[in-house]
């Protein structure tokens, strides 16, 4: 009986969830997951500290607010504020390669109306 609950409750420890789990690890990512462009290098380190890159990748913002994302990784997420040169050289890649999705299609218009 007592060797029973021993068994049990080994069992028990070797299936804890404090073993690493590999199905959490994230893929490791080369700065290639990223569009080919000048900058790619540079963005993919700057911002893979944190995140990987799919909450990049998904995005699609303006210049503008590419830049201002970045005051919000600083301020909010405390990122490193990047040197002038590199957050220009970040910001202006990220807009080229992740720019706003195309707007939606216009609404619906009657073609037979007159104005
Ligand atoms: C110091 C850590 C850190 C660094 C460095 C960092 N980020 Fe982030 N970022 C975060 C955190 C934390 C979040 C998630 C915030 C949340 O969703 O609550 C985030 C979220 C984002 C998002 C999703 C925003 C949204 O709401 O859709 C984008 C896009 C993003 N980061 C881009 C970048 C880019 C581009 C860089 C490099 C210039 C970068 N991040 C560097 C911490 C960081």
């Amino acid at each position: 009986m007592r060797s029973l609950l021993a068994a049990l409750v080994g069992g028990m420890l070797l299936a804890s969830p404090l073993a690493p789990s590999p199905a959490l690890a994230e893929e490791p990512e080369e700065p290639t997951v990223l569009p080919e462009g000048h900058g790619r290098d540079e963005t993919f380190y700057a911002c893979t500290a944190c995140h990987s890159t799919a909450v990049i990748r998904r995005s699609g913002f303006t210049r503008q607010q590419w830049d201002d994302l970045m005051d919000w990784m600083v301020e909010k997420q405390n990122m490193n504020p990047l040197e002038p040169d590199e957050r220009k050289l970040i910001v202006d890649y990220l807009a080229e390669v992740f720019p706003p999705r195309r707007a939606r299609p216009p609404a619906f218009s009657n073609p037979f109306s007159t104005n």
